[in-house]
């Protein structure tokens, strides 16, 4: 086989005619990265544990009609903005816009037909070392009721050293609200509840929220509570724990502010492990922050790829800016402005321990 290769095969007809597309990664080290180009939907990364035995670490579903209905944003890139903003109401440059809201009364995920829902225009690259799914969406002004064309190009690449990096960029000619992430539910055991993965996340603040998941406004320490994933824990371990934010979150549903934080650069996110297989999973970000969801809208109703998928089976780890900034000046800023380039880059790295 050779080093690293990428393809493509078609995915389906969408409700609009046209054909999706589903685009392969791999390479010589047993990773498989499968992306569609509709919603940017990672459907598929097998991956293997520490006797080289394969299993799918992503939590999806076999067709595209699947993904077209989706509520959940199995492996979605999410844009304009990801996570919920208040009552899809912003105040910008002294104008209040009000965008589509889908998550009662707040905007979540970039709206109803957010980029989770694009058909993205598709292409290819082979560079050093590397092959690249480069994905390209322009965002019509006025888009979910977004201010702004928003041109955005997101670039899924993978290497030898088992590296899948995602590079965003974007450029707009009107002021616009811009926080991209992905949203891919991961379960290294392939199967079962995330509750025994062992979890790093490099925090030492959180921002709590109130009981419609909407920030509060405050980072509050980790240290001493259930958010404390300084050091590695197991989900579970503290998961059932009463406090008001595990509730109001119904379970980790919460974005961590990740250490160094307020520097360029990338920055250690988290570090996700199951001891069973030994898969290992690294996130490092440029992102500020990370929202830490334990998968607890699962609830067995959902089912793909042969198996219905039990409440907490599988969780995400989104490399964002945090939920509401727009409506919180103290958060880092989310606005993009004419004349800038949105870049940021998050990098997951699978390996096993030893
Ligand atoms: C994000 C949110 C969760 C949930 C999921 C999608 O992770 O933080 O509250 O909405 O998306 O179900």
């Amino acid at each position: 086989m050779p080093p690293l290769t990428i393809s493509a095969v078609p995915f389906g007809k969408l409700p609009d005619g046209s054909t999706a597309q589903l685009f392969t990664l791999e390479n010589r080290g047993g990773i498989k990265v499968c992306i569609s180009d509709f919603g940017g939907i990672i459907t598929q990364i097998l991956a293997p544990d520490r006797h080289g035995v394969l299993a799918d670490v992503v939590l999806g579903y076999d067709t595209l009609a699947d993904y077209v209905a989706d509520h959940a944003y199995f492996g979605a890139t999410i844009g304009r903005f990801g996570n919920r903003i208040a009552d899809g109401r912003f105040l910008l440059d002294g104008v209040t816009h009000q965008l589509a809201v889908n998550d009662g009364t707040h905007h979540l995920h970039g709206g109803p037909q957010g980029f989770h829902k694009a058909k993205w225009d598709a292409y290819t690259m082979h560079l050093p070392g590397t092959v690249a799914l480069v994905l390209r969406h322009v965002s019509v002004d006025g888009d979910q009721g977004y201010p702004g064309k928003l041109d955005v190009t997101i670039t899924y690449e993978l290497n030898a050293d088992n590296e899948l990096r995602a590079r965003y960029h974007a450029i707009t000619d009107k002021p616009t609200p811009v926080n991209l992430t992905q949203h891919t539910y991961f379960n290294l055991a392939g199967r079962g509840t995330i509750l025994d993965h062992e979890l790093t996340i490099h925090a030492d603040h959180y921002t709590p929220i109130d009981r419609t998941l909407i920030p509060l406004g405050i980072h509050i320490p980790v240290s001493g509570t259930a958010f404390d994933f300084r050091a590695t824990r197991a989900i579970g371990a503290r998961i059932g724990d009463g406090d008001e934010q595990l509730r109001h979150g119904n379970g980790y549903d919460h974005n961590f502010v990740l250490s160094g934080a307020s520097q360029a650069g990338f920055r250690p996110a988290a570090r996700l492990v199951d001891r069973a297989s030994g898969r290992v999973l690294d996130l490092r970000t440029q992102e500020p922050g990370l929202q830490f969801y334990s998968g607890n809208f699962l609830d067995g109703s959902v089912s793909g790829k042969g198996q219905n998928y039990p409440y907490r089976g599988g969780l995400c780890l989104e490399p964002q800016h945090f939920p509401d900034s727009p409506n919180h000046s103290a958060f880092p800023d989310t606005i993009l402005r004419p004349g800038i380039e949105y870049r940021s880059e998050s990098i997951y790295r699978l390996s096993t321990d030893a």
